[in-house]
């Protein structure tokens, strides 16, 4: 099994290329049929779902929007928590439909304090497609509606998703050893 380096660690081949797109297509293909007739806005969070979001998009066969956001998360003055707030979010989500689209759910933290935003926004519909989960590691309550791949508690680069800054590039996902 081909190793590869990212900075300082050793990482081997999780999931191959053809997996990952075969995957992607099958999850394009629960979404065309769940929002058929409908005119979904897909908000992908950067920088990780890049990847992700445009091999799905390009298999969907219905309308659809689709924006990028960037998750800012800051300690509040008076409160301990995280509040996340986000940028580049321009349209207006009343009474849409909206499908998250996120590289991968760890904790579960990122999006458990977003989703109170975009909720207040009062959209028709929320949903959330990720495309890998660690259910080892969640330990915020979400609900994720389409899920690509749930993965052990290990770290991953490739495909959008980065080790420090680098592997974003890869193909193919990449387990750390
Ligand atoms: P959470 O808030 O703990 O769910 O973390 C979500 C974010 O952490 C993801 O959107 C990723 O950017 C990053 N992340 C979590 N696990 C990994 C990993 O294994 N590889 C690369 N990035 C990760």
């Amino acid at each position: 099994m081909p190793v590869i380096k990212v900075h300082d660690k050793s990482f081997e081949t999780y999931l191959s290329e053809e997996t990952i797109l075969q995957r992607v297509k099958e999850i394009a293909g629960d979404i065309n049929k769940d929002y058929a007739g409908k005119r979904p806005l897909f908000i992908a969070i950067l920088n990780g779902s890049f990847m992700f979001a445009s091999d799905m998009f390009k298999q969907l066969t219905i309308e659809a929007e689709l924006c990028f956001i960037k998750l800012a998360s800051y300690k509040g003055l008076k409160s301990s928590g995280s509040v996340v707030t986000s940028i580049g979010l321009e349209d207006d989500l009343f009474d849409k439909e909206v499908v998250i689209v996120e590289d991968i759910v760890d904790t579960g933290k990122t999006l458990y304090n977003f989703l109170p935003k975009l909720l207040h926004q009062q959209p028709k519909s929320l949903k959330i497609a990720a495309l890998l989960h660690k259910p080892e590691a969640t330990e915020y309550p979400l609900e994720l509606n389409y899920i690509g791949f749930r993965i052990p508690n290990k770290f991953v680069v490739g495909y959008g998703l980065d080790y420090d800054g680098l592997g974003r590039n890869l193909k193919e996902i990449y387990q750390l050893i």
